[in-house]
């Protein structure tokens, strides 16, 4: 039986495609999978060049040195003689330069007795808290309203899920210390507090926005330094 031309035409056309089309599919995959750690073992942040969505630019890696990736400034604590008894030592891309690009940074927190670290959210990272000294009550609300809290030994650690609102109370009548780590070199702050009565947002607007009264906002304001 005579083949049929159009049939061994198509067989062919399709090999053709193939042939033509794999390779590139297969470069197309091999550019999508990639990821930024794979190309560049590391980018120090080059703290001079301007700060963008992606972190800070390479430093040159013929200047990067051990030194980039070394932070010795969490063995200190922090000043605790403040309006909230607390302190906050950050070891985020702006200080530990080698962490830039790496989506890893930590930091340090001190609490006096009495110590707090208000009710705040890191829009850019998850958190994950180790207690070493002392006893810590720590807890987050998430979008449904719903209230995770708890009080935390030495030892613990609790994770707060990256953008939700979190707060850490020292439980305990000695100084407390912990260590929390983020899934970003550069996690963002806002403290939901200061947010509301540390600018110059006027009074009124926050008092429609916030259902509280006019007594309360000039109070809040005049403590954590907010006009209007
Ligand atoms: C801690 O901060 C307070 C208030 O700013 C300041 O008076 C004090 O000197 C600081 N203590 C140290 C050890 O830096």
């Amino acid at each position: 039986m005579a083949p049929n031309p159009l049939h061994t035409n198509t067989n062919h056309e399709k090999e053709h495609w193939m042939k033509m089309f794999l390779p590139i599919l297969f470069l197309c995959s091999v550019f999508f999978s990639s990821s930024y750690a794979a190309v560049q073992d590391f980018c120090v942040a080059d703290l001079s060049a301007p700060f963008g969505p992606a972190g800070y630019s390479c430093k040159k890696p013929a200047t990067v040195t051990v030194n980039d990736f070394v932070f010795s400034g969490l063995g200190a604590s922090g000043n605790t003689s403040n309006l909230i008894k607390a302190a906050v030592t950050p070891a985020f891309d702006a200080q530990f330069p080698g962490v830039n690009g790496l989506g890893v940074s930590l930091a340090r927190i001190d609490l006096a007795k009495g110590g707090v670290i208000p009710m705040h959210t890191h829009p850019g990272a998850s958190e994950v808290l180790i207690v070493i000294e002392g006893s810590i009550c720590a807890g987050f609300i998430d979008s449904a309203n719903k209230v995770y809290f708890r009080s935390l030994a030495k030892g613990d650690i609790m994770v707060f899920p990256q953008g939700l609102l979190h707060f850490q109370v020292n439980a305990g009548k000695s100084p407390a210390l912990a260590f929390a780590s983020f899934s970003s070199a550069n996690p963002g702050l806002q403290i939901l507090d200061f947010a509301l009565f540390a600018n110059n947002l006027p009074s009124e607007l926050i008092e429609k926005t916030t259902f509280l009264d006019d007594a309360q906002v000039k109070k809040l304001k005049k403590v954590l330094g907010g006009t209007g």
